[in-house]
């Protein structure tokens, strides 16, 4: 099968072409072509994404790379001045492309986001693939799979996944913490009551005077703080010891505010910022690390598995990944590239999803749930 992945819930304007062969339990997947255009540059000034700002550049952005993703075959990066320039460039007809699915985010996100891909879908299905079903996707599906996306090191995860799993999903909007019997039976064990991970780091980000999106802001300045400087900060670890798996950044994230009211920054405060980062870092990697395998250990997992935007942090990467060597359990994270947002975890999302015979409605849920 032959699929159109198209996500636009939030700041990024993503199309994938993706092929999906086998069975729901070992399916297989080829990045034919991804093409993502980043909005970071517009959101910046304004320290965040700015809805109806998103919603043009949707609006704007799915055109173009519409055109560009069936002319041409490798994998881009763009943004948004890339694609303004490209506008001139000739792009072939789509006509002779054969599609089966068009899976397109329908939640969670922002809902006038959501809803710029929904329409795209409707109309390009309409004008260029009349044969095509439109698979309405989750895009907390599109994390979770994620790690089903073709990997150098790993031919095919889904070879060397052993089940039960416990997933960690920690992204700018969510926080979860999954139990995985298979991989379509799964639930969910807890989730941020308050603040999700992303949301937490860009917001201290932002307390540093760091640009957004903060977390890799803070994950370099974090690497910054020198082993000779000793002086250290302990920031508190919300919710380490409840039984439950739920977490809890705002406490985490009030902490940094007094830190920071007691402890003012001035021009010359770059030692305090790297202290107050890799503090702040070490604190949320340790809830995130602790809860995770502490469900893997109750739950007698195999694997841990870790998706969304936050799992670029290398740092909590090599953490989880150290202590589930330490504890005979296999290691599964996509790629970093493939961790934030993109059309190609949501096009093999839309394919699990078609496959399960599972149909959301055809209209936005910007709080759909996993
Ligand atoms: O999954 P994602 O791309 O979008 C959502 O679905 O939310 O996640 C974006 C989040 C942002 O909050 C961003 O600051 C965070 O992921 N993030 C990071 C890193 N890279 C991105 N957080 C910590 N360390 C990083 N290196
Ligand atoms: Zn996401």
């Amino acid at each position: 099968m032959k699929i159109l992945g198209i996500e636009t819930s939030c700041d990024e304007t993503s199309l994938a072409i993706v092929e999906a062969r086998g069975e729901i339990r070992k399916p297989e997947f080829n990045i034919q072509k991804l093409l993502t255009a980043s909005q970071i540059e517009t959101h910046r000034p304004f320290g965040g994404v700015v809805p109806n700002l998103a919603k043009i550049e949707h609006a704007n952005n799915l055109p173009l790379l519409f055109g560009k993703i069936f002319g041409i075959s490798k994998f881009e990066s763009l943004n948004p001045k890339q694609i303004q320039n490209s506008k001139n460039q000739p792009t072939k007809k789509p006509t002779n492309q054969k599609i089966d699915i068009v899976a397109v985010t329908v939640g969670p996100g922002l809902e006038p986001c959501l809803w710029q891909g929904i329409e795209f879908a409707k109309k390009i299905q309409n004008e260029h693939f009349p044969k095509a079903k439109i698979v309405p996707t989750n895009h907390l599906h599109g994390h979770m799979y994620s790690f089903l996306l073709p990997q150098k090191n790993l031919q095919s995860a889904i070879c060397n996944l052993q089940f039960p799993a416990i997933q960690l999903l920690v992204s700018g909007g969510h926080t979860i913490l999954i139990y995985m019997k298979s991989l379509t039976e799964y639930r969910k064990l807890g989730e941020t009551r308050d603040d999700a991970a992303g949301e937490a780091f860009d917001k201290v980000a932002r307390m540093l005077g760091l640009p957004y999106p903060g977390g890799p802001e803070i994950e370099r300045l974090a690497k910054t703080k020198k082993p000779s400087n000793q002086k250290t900060i302990t920031f508190p670890r919300p919710m380490l010891h409840d039984k439950n798996y739920d977490f809890s950044f705002s406490g985490l994230k009030t902490a940094v505010l007094y830190y920071l009211r007691d402890n003012p920054l001035t021009a010359k405060s770059y030692k305090l910022k790297a202290l107050v980062a890799a503090a702040f870092q070490k604190a949320a990697i340790d809830v995130l690390v602790t809860k995770t395998l502490r469900a893997a250990k109750e739950y007698n997992a195999k694997s841990i598995i870790l998706s969304g935007g936050v799992a670029r942090n290398q740092a909590l990467r090599s953490r989880l990944r150290q202590v589930s060597k330490v504890n005979g359990q296999m290691f599964i994270s996509a790629p970093p590239k493939y961790q934030g947002d993109n059309a190609a975890m949501i096009a093999i999302a839309g394919y699990i999803t078609y496959m399960k015979k599972k149909k959301y409605p055809q209209r936005a849920n910007g709080s759909l749930d996993i």
